[in-house]
């Protein structure tokens, strides 16, 4: 009689509808109606079985789990018929609580923008926040709740193959893009059915991966984790991230989807963070291999304990954690305290009031074919294109350019410019994807004769196809050739040992310049590869990451000036696999090797350049910027006192042009040993050619801080050393200011 009581409540539309009611009566008042079994199964996720993002596991029985109140999200599930098939037999369930839908939309749902490592390149932060609010309003349109975006780890090692998920290797940047990507999935907030939930991962640390092997151990020091690995969640948590995703690595020897330090000390107490943690892909089941539990049982304990609140694929936490309430090694508490964080947010996503509101089939089509999204998608990508070499102003080229040859494996594809984490859209194909050739032709297909030759394969040593690609060249005003890796050779469980440019691609190369034609090189690739026969020999390079759905317009925009280049570079690029860590933050050590010919008994390699072939921050225009004027209101600062900075910057060239000015900092001496060089504040702007602007920076003590050997965040008395460059490098304006008591 009561459940039949309870089912006729909760079919009246009056219960859940009842907003006057705080959020968090209403989740008190599902809870309260929840059995055991029934609360597991919101912390419990399932991999629909369209696609898979990992080891899957064969389970027929998700509806019938589902039904039993037993499921409380799925991941790969896109799309609104898809997710409404699904959210209907959820309405099944006795407490008809609606499932939660999440997707790996990392760099756009349908249209597709930059892999995150090359939109941070363009150091825009509106631009990266429009390209993670276009791909919520798609992903939203689509049925999807949840993506499991942004990717925050600090990353320093290119062999490491998700270093193209991230913002690179700086804190500063990353803390910035992470705000600015969490901003934009999440838009005006939850509730908002353009508005996806962020989830913030992989908590912590998972960039360091020794050797830049997947999944490998990290052992780092608490400062480390704190003054470079941690500060970009902590730019999440600031935005308002709804949700993290904790790590497949161990941390300092404790898992970090088991990590009570990370998740409960820091994240939910010392950051007071009140979304939800989700495993990554199996990690709690996982904590067996590390050699961190015994069983599944322990797993499970462990996990919740830990502040795991959904288990992502793992079953351990639906097979055991109802027997560790029983055993009384799990308290309900931590169970409710998981229930609520995980129905907080359905509520605030609107989910109880009406489980299909991101169901809405026209919504999805407007959505999936907006101009202004593809016109966006195009920018992005221009604003992403690095210019690393321009000898003799070989670019832009004439739009009157009779003979173009473009030539390489990576001229006609169209699914390589996605890059890795692209979505499979129900019922969309890679047609609409804008090939380099294509972009080609849209720019220059009518006044310009274009020659094509694929002249060999990505990987391999066949040759065969170099004498086409010569005659073809000979034939030409100007050779561009797009050569790179293939895009699902960086991202996840991709780890590289050889990062060089894979196959004969650099000696086709060799043999176009052996033409004596110019020779453009688009470099296409998810991570800094190392090319340096490429760097000292061709007279152009660009590189062109994976730029996305309009890779081949914005390509062609830089190509021929209609955009020019201002992207900058945000991690280093090593001469050689063996120069790798190589990152400009670098401590000075007991002796620092101050140029290349200083190497005797100096922190150097003797057969290498103690440079990274380029330098964080680096990246070339078609124009020129000058920097003048360093001017600092005080060169005396009381802790609680600002120091205002100004510059002038000019553009001296005859293009209009946008610059990055970057701002970095020395802590002269330390109690613990200070880097070289921080960043520590940039502008990114827009000068036309000739004009001059006066950019303003702030100095302030949160500016001059850092953890002493205790821990503490401190700022300490002494000198500092300020510079002003246009990359880590390239230091244009310099001087000192002191910290006093
Ligand atoms: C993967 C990735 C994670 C992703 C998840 C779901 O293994 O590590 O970043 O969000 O599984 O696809």
């Amino acid at each position: 009689m009561k459940l039949f009581f309870l089912s006729l409540t909760f079919c009246s539309i009056g219960f859940y509808a009842t907003a006057q009611r705080t959020i968090d009566q209403r989740v008190d008042s599902v809870l309260k109606l929840m059995t055991l079994d029934e609360k597991i199964g919101q912390m419990n996720q399932y991999n629909d079985d369209w696609n898979a993002t990992g080891p899957v596991t064969l389970d027929s029985t998700k509806r019938q789990q589902l039904r039993n109140g037993q499921l409380g999200s799925l991941l790969n599930c896109v799309g609104t018929r898809r997710t409404r098939v699904w959210q209907e037999v959820a309405m099944q369930s006795r407490l008809k609580i609606p499932l939660l839908f999440g997707q790996d939309v990392i760099h756009g749902y349908k249209t597709t923008f930059p892999i995150p490592l090359a939109e941070a390149a363009s150091w825009d932060l509106e631009a990266i926040e429009l390209s993670a609010r276009i791909a919520a309003t798609e992903a939203s349109s689509a049925g999807v709740h949840w993506t499991f975006a942004p990717m925050v780890d600090i990353a320093r090692d290119p062999r490491w193959g998700r270093v193209m998920e991230g913002a690179g290797e700086d804190p500063y940047l990353g803390s910035k893009i992470a705000f600015a990507r969490v901003k934009g999935f999440q838009g005006n907030g939850l509730g908002n059915t353009n508005a996806v939930m962020a989830c913030a991962k992989h908590f912590a640390a998972y960039g360091a991966a020794i050797g830049g092997r997947d999944y490998n151990s990290v052992d780092m020091s608490e400062r480390m984790l704190w003054e470079v690995y941690l500060p970009p969640f902590k730019a999440a948590v600031d935005a308002g991230a709804a949700t993290f995703m904790n790590a497949f690595n161990d941390l300092n020897g404790v898992p970090a989807t088991g990590n009570r330090y990370l998740q409960r000390d820091i994240l939910k107490g010392k950051w007071k963070f009140n979304g939800f943690v989700v495993s990554d892909w199996g990690s709690i089941g996982e904590m067996i291999q590390h050699g961190n539990v015994k069983n599944e049982y322990e797993a499970a304990l462990s996990a919740v304990t830990a502040g795991s609140d959904m288990d992502m694929e793992s079953r351990c936490y639906r097979n055991n954690l109802a027997q560790g309430v029983k055993d009384k090694k799990v308290p309900v508490r931590l169970i409710d305290d998981a229930v609520r964080r995980i129905l907080r947010k359905k509520f605030e996503l609107g989910l109880f009031d009406d489980p299909f509101r991101f169901c809405d089939a026209q919504r999805e089509q407007a959505a999936l074919n907006n101009p202004a999204h593809t016109a966006a998608a195009r920018q992005v990508a221009a604003k992403s294109i690095v210019l690393l070499k321009n000898e003799k102003n070989l670019l832009p080229l004439s739009k009157n350019t009779k003979t173009i040859a473009f030539i390489g494996p990576l001229v006609k594809p169209k699914k390589q410019n996605k890059g890795f984490w692209d979505v499979e859209v129900p019922g969309v194909d890679s047609n609409f994807i804008v090939s380099q050739w294509e972009g080609l032709q849209n720019k220059v297909g009518n006044t310009a004769t274009l020659l094509y030759a694929k002249g060999c394969d990505i990987e391999g040593d066949d040759r065969s196809g170099f004498a086409e690609a010569i005659e073809v060249a000979k034939k030409s005003d100007v050779v561009i050739l797009s050569i790179g890796e293939r895009r699902d050779m960086s991202g996840e469980a991709k780890s590289r040992s050889n990062i060089n440019i894979p196959g004969v691609q650099e000696d086709l190369l060799k043999e176009l310049l052996a033409t004596g034609k110019p020779v453009v090189v688009l470099i296409n690739a998810g991570r800094p590869l190392v090319f340096d026969y490429t760097a000292e020999h061709a007279p152009a390079i660009l590189y062109t990451w994976w730029l996305g759905s309009e890779a081949g317009n914005a390509i062609a925009d830089v190509l021929f000036g209609d955009y020019n280049p201002s992207a900058k570079l945000p991690i280093s690029f090593p001469r050689s696999v063996g120069q790798v860590p190589i990152y400009y933050s670098h401590f000075n050590t007991g002796r620092p090797a101050g140029n290349d010919d200083d190497k005797n008994y100096r922190s150097a390699y003797n057969d290498l350049s103690i440079y990274p072939q380029y330098e964080f921050g680096y990246g070339l225009s078609y124009t020129t910027f000058q920097y003048s004027n360093l001017e600092l209101s005080k060169r005396k600062m009381r802790i609680h006192e600002k120091i205002e900075v100004s510059v002038t910057i000019r553009n001296t060239g005859a293009y209009d042009g946008e610059d990055v000015v970057q701002l970095y900092l020395r802590d002269k001496v330390g109690s613990v040993v200070r880097p070289v060089q921080e960043l520590k504040d940039f502008a990114k702007v827009k000068l036309k050619a000739g004009e001059s602007k006066t950019l303003r920076f702030v100095i302030d003590k949160e500016k001059l801080s850092f953890y002493n050997q205790p821990l503490q965040w401190v700022a300490e008395p002494g000198d500092f050393e300020l510079m002003i460059g246009a990359s880590a490098r390239d230091i244009r304006l310099r001087d000192r200011f002191e910290l006093v008591q």
